[in-house]
């Protein structure tokens, strides 16, 4: 069988809309921030059966189409000579930032040997859900990754990797380009791991003007997204006016913020394939006003080839009502 949410993702007419939330596992419920006190960050996402459970949590509370693997896109750091933790109140530190441009390339760990944990919490969904629902792989893109790689941690604007593309911009290209290289190992070995979908999270890679991301940054997500052995999404926000570069990554499915107008998009991206795009901070407002605006998405994409999701991550106070009425709202359609 093959799931709704891969139907979708390949451009096929579907009877409702496919629905997942990115960061749907996280601390908008209550179960998660139980098991958070009781493990560190890192220790939870490396713990197979701690991420297992975890990931499983909207599946008990919503039944969403697609299951995201509950993980980090900085994980992927430590194959790559980083090693970083999540401080509470601060964000994600990288430990040993990029200090300068002799530091661009580091010796390289192995995808398979580093992140094994995935691989085994990867195994889990695909034993315990893989025939009811999709399973959700991701990774972080190049530019988002060497964001907190050169800053050392969340920075305002990403200016300081903006500089260092201005400064040094041979070894940013290295960089981004040793990045990308095992970017588009990890995500085949998620694929590898029975993951039937992948997103590419490059979330910040708009900050760049149109030109820089064209240069640096659109060629690796092609590299990245071409001839992947299962459908992918590229996720980049504040890309509204420029979606024919996202349209040109090659990837199967273009993720579409809450700035993007559902309408024009279709418009520009022809019979590409969506996913978007409710601010998520509508999830706020009464459960009537989720469902009008939820439908509004639904109506705006139309039949084909449309993943109802966000137009970015669910944060952390929204309320479980909320999420469930945005889910329901997909699976009442009938076309
Ligand atoms: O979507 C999912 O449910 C899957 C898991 C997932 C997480 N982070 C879990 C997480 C995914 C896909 C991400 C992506 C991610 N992580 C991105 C790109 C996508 C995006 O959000 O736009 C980025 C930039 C990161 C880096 C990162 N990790 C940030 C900025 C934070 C939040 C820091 C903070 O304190 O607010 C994290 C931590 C993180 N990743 C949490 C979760 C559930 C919160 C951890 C906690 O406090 O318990």
């Amino acid at each position: 069988m093959t799931h709704l949410l891969v139907r979708a993702a390949r451009g096929e007419r579907t009877e409702r809309p496919p629905v997942w939330l990115m960061r749907q596992a996280g601390r908008h419920i209550p179960e998660y921030r139980e098991i958070r006190a009781d493990y560190e960050f890192r220790e939870a996402i490396e713990t197979p059966e701690v991420a297992t459970r975890i990931t499983l949590l909207p599946w008990e509370l919503y039944e969403p189409d697609g299951v995201v693997m509950f993980s980090d896109i900085l994980t992927v750091l430590e194959p790559l000579g980083f090693d970083y933790h999540l401080e509470s109140g601060v964000g994600p530190v990288v430990e040993n930032p990029v200090e300068g441009p002799a530091d661009a390339e580091r010796p390289r760990g192995s995808v398979a040997e580093d992140l094994d944990f995935v691989g085994s919490l990867l195994d889990n969904l695909v034993e315990r859900v893989g025939s009811e629902t999709a399973i959700i792989g991701f990774a972080g893109g190049p530019f988002t990754l060497a964001s907190y790689a050169v800053a050392g941690g969340a920075s305002r604007n990403h200016g300081p990797v903006r500089r260092f593309r201005a400064r040094h911009p041979e070894a940013f290209r290295s960089l981004l380009s040793a990045f990308a290289d095992v970017v588009r190992e990890y995500l085949e070995y998620q694929a590898d791991h029975g993951a039937d979908v992948v997103q590419l999270f490059d979330t910040y890679a708009g900050v760049l003007s149109p030109a820089d991301y064209r240069e640096f940054v659109l060629p690796l997500h092609r590299e990245i997204l071409s001839d992947l052995s299962v459908p992918s999404i590229v996720f980049v926000r504040n890309m509204a006016g420029r979606l024919d570069s996202l349209d040109a990554t090659g990837a199967d499915v273009v993720g579409l913020d809450w700035t993007v107008d559902m309408a024009e998009a279709r418009e520009t991206l022809g019979d590409r394939p969506v996913q978007g795009n409710l601010d998520p901070q509508h999830l706020f407002g009464p459960t009537d006003f989720v469902r009008e605006r939820t439908r509004a998405v639904i109506d705006a994409a139309g039949p084909r080839g449309h993943i109802l999701n966000l137009g970015h991550g669910v944060d952390r106070d929204t309320p479980v009502e909320s999420v469930r009425a945005f889910v329901e709202t997909a699976k009442s359609i009938s076309r």
